[in-house]
């Protein structure tokens, strides 16, 4: 408590300041004058709100909404080595030196990311032939050179990025595989001592719930602290799905928090099939305001980072084709739901005429919705076998449900799994089977079939769900 109460002394004084810049840039910006401060409310509760950033873009609306919004940032490239060397003994330093300068001109923290990781590596590192001290020399060096450039200036570094495998095996990079495990202690000792007042974090992803990974990480954390290693804190990145945030969450970073470490969720992104519907969209706003409930639920959470605060300025699309709509703000910079759902779980009370907020013009209610994948999986000379998955897509559970659809070439359904199906003339209905009657909101329940078929098995083209027209995918 102590020290998230400092903070949060610290960060009020800060937002005194930061308040004038937000009613000056709050003229230009799309957000009104009413709209929520997250940075502020966030300060209040003795945490931070951050986002990443790209350095190039801090200006204009997206310069704006950046400072006015947020208590820190990160950069979401230019601190990655292969970004500030990318020639042996060659630094340039100044796409990160605008982020630094960025966030000191608008009160912010930065979070440093990140010193130590597989990916994103420049060419001469990462197909360079070293030693084992060679290689252990380039790495402290790297750490030392780029925490002493930012000493005093950056608030939390993460040191190590994506040690684990999804299994909870340590990761086969170049730095596990040449130094095995102590790679991670040595960078950690260099860091500190370049820059003593900096919060030390390592940071992975899929390690937001309880599960192999995130067991891995905790053991990797304790076995840390059994070696006095200068580690402060644990970051999870919190890049989710829409319907599948873990509800281990809260309870995972509180058993973090009691081996003595700050925890933060340092990437959050919610992404969404494309296109979203109203209904994903609010589904997507109680998923925002359940993560950071999460944070505010546990004293040792510094706060909470966004992966981009716009989904103009989002990873997702380019790396999960088909997903997007993931971040608080659309490609426009208007505030989305879920930009609402955070403001809410900081604290923030409705005051009317936001779109998109419970009861506002914009808000898209209790909304029903299906969405039906179907496929063919084998098919042989007069039979096939098919899958079918139905996904809830509305903001209310279902309790029970049923599934018709018309074949469009006379086929028929002759067995059936986890799902009983019955068919009159064209039309099949499939009910649910006990064990997948219920289907929570962004939910989806599956089940299988064989049919006969003769002279062509078309997919069916149309499905309701409990009567509601279905999107086919
Ligand atoms: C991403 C950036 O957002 C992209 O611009 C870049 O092309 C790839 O890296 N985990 C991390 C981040 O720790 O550094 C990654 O950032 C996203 C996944």
């Amino acid at each position: 408590m102590g020290s998230r109460a400092a903070a949060s002394r610290a960060a009020s004084l800060i937002s005194v300041l930061a308040a004038t810049a937000v009613a000056l840039v709050g003229l230009a910006a799309p957000a009104q004058a009413a709209e929520p401060v997250l940075r502020d409310l966030a300060s209040a509760k003795g945490i931070y709100y951050g986002t990443a950033v790209t350095g190039s873009k801090l200006s204009g609306t997206y310069g704006s909404i950046t400072g006015a919004q947020f208590d820190s940032i990160t950069p979401a490239n230019e601190m990655k080595w292969g970004s500030v060397e990318p020639t042996r003994g060659t630094f340039n330093w100044a796409g990160a030196d605008r982020v630094v300068d960025f966030a000191e001109a608008n009160g912010q923290q930065v979070r440093g990311h990140t010193l130590v990781w597989h990916s994103q590596m420049p060419n001469w590192l990462a197909n360079g032939n070293f030693s084992n001290t060679e290689l252990r020399t380039i790495m402290t060096d790297h750490v030392t050179t780029e925490v002493t450039r930012y000493r005093g200036r950056i608030h939390h570094w993460d040191v190590v990025n994506e040690p684990l495998n999804e299994d909870g095996t340590m990761r086969t990079s170049k730095f596990y595989t040449q130094l095995g495990e102590s790679y991670i202690a040595d960078a950690f000792r260099a860091a500190r001592a370049a820059d003593p007042a900096a919060k030390l974090y390592i940071n992975d992803y899929n390690t937001d719930g309880t599960g192999p990974k995130s067991n891995a990480m905790y053991s990797l954390v304790q076995r840390l602290k059994a070696q006095g290693v200068p580690i402060d804190g644990v970051g999870f990145q919190g890049h989710l799905i829409l319907g599948q945030v873990p509800s281990t969450l809260r309870a995972n970073l509180q058993r973090f928090a009691d081996l003595g470490v700050e925890v933060a969720i340092t990437e959050l992104d919610i992404r969404i099939a494309l296109p979203a519907s109203d209904a994903e969209l609010a589904q997507q706003k109680a998923e925002y305001n359940a993560v950071t409930s999460a944070c505010l639920a546990v004293t040792r959470c510094a706060g909470v980072t966004v992966w981009g605060f716009t989904d103009s300025d989002s990873w997702i699309p380019d790396v999960f084709p088909g997903q997007g709509a993931a971040t608080p703000y659309d490609e426009s910079f208007r505030p989305k739901p879920a930009y609402y759902g955070i403001a809410e779980a900081l604290g923030w009370t409705d005051d009317g005429g936001d779109p998109g907020d419970p009861g506002d013009p914009g808000d898209p209610g209790p909304t029903t919705g299906c969405a039906v994948s179907y496929a063919v999986q084998s098919q042989w000379n007069t039979g096939f076998t098919a899958n079918v998955t139905v996904r809830n897509t509305g903001s209310t559970a279902l309790n029970g449900w049923t599934l018709r659809w018309t074949w469009p070439s006379g086929q028929s359904v002759t067995q059936a799994w986890n799902a009983t199906v019955t068919q009159s003339g064209a039309q099949a209905t499939a009910v649910n089977a006990a064990h997948n009657a219920a289907i929570p909101a962004g939910g989806s329940a599956n089940f299988g079939f064989n049919g006969a078929w003769s002279g062509g098995n078309t997919a069916p083209s149309a499905f309701t769900l409990n009567g509601a027209a279905c999107a086919t995918s």
